[in-house]
């Protein structure tokens, strides 16, 4: 049975597919899950189904972030937010689409940790955070140049934010998920001529679930992990292994 500090954690992006699902997984564990996202509908029936609370408020707004995490008693974060963007090559990419792709995935997640953070010093009992990052972070793939920039962005944010939040005992880590066929991903990698040649090159050649991506995100968080900070961890089936 996986263990938790004490204390609330923050899960962002609750109102979609990965993000509920490691609400679920949390609460079945025995943590006390705040549910994040803008979505107030899917909040309240995440809520209703979990016992988790909500706490809606806009990643891409610092004010409405520190409006919503100033002064609010926090021993967890799991950065799950994030916004797909376009497929585009550097040729042709729009840089509004790319700034709003940075805006969500990078700066969102840097924004939650500054104020959340500030909480976990404050309260002095350590805590874990977690950022959903991607395997478009690790190796180039085609059409995500605004997508795999954002979350190459969010590796750094993980890799220096555990450097100067460890002595605070609070540790700070990455997964790097491989597709799931939510709304997200569907329109490009559910096309045959995209999936069927990426699968080939996948040791284990299927798309992940949400509940396959939540697992290492609650051990992460959890007492097991404890030694660990500061990794950005595949969750892709070994794709960028091979
Ligand atoms: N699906 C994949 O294949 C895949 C693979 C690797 C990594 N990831 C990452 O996993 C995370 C979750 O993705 P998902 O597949 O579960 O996607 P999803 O179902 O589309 O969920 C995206 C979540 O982000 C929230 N969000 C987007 N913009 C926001 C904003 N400005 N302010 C607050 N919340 C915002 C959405 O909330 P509202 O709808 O309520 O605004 C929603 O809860 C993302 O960071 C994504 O990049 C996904």
């Amino acid at each position: 049975m996986a263990t938790f500090g004490k204390g609330p954690i923050l899960v962002t992006g609750a109102s979609g597919g990965i993000g509920a699902a490691t609400v679920r997984q949390l609460v079945a564990a025995g943590a006390t899950v705040i549910a994040n996202g803008r979505n107030a509908e899917a909040l309240d029936a995440l809520a209703a189904e979990t016992g988790c609370a909500t706490l809606p408020f806009d990643l891409t707004s610092e004010d409405s972030i520190r409006e919503a995490l100033d002064g609010r008693d926090l021993w967890g974060v799991v950065n799950c937010g994030g916004f797909g963007g376009e497929i585009a090559t550097p040729m042709e990419t729009d840089i509004d689409v790319f700034d709003k792709v940075i805006s969500v995935n990078a700066r969102g997640a840097l924004l939650v940790t500054k104020y959340a953070s500030k909480s976990m010093i404050r309260l002095g009992q350590g805590g874990a955070i977690v950022n959903v990052s991607s395997q478009a972070s690790l190796v180039a793939l085609k059409g995500h140049i605004s997508y795999g920039s954002s979350k190459a962005a969010l590796d750094n944010i993980t890799r220096v934010s555990a450097l100067e939040l460890g002595p605070h005992n609070i540790r700070v880590n990455s997964v790097n998920p491989t597709v799931v066929m939510t709304e997200m991903s569907a329109f490009y990698w559910g096309r045959p001529e995209i999936g069927e040649p990426f699968l080939a090159q996948m040791p284990l050649g299927r798309w992940a679930s949400e509940d396959e991506i939540a697992a290492p995100i609650v051990f992460l968080l959890s007492d097991g992990a404890s030694m660990i900070t500061g990794v950005s961890l595949p969750i892709d089936g070994g794709f960028t292994a091979c």
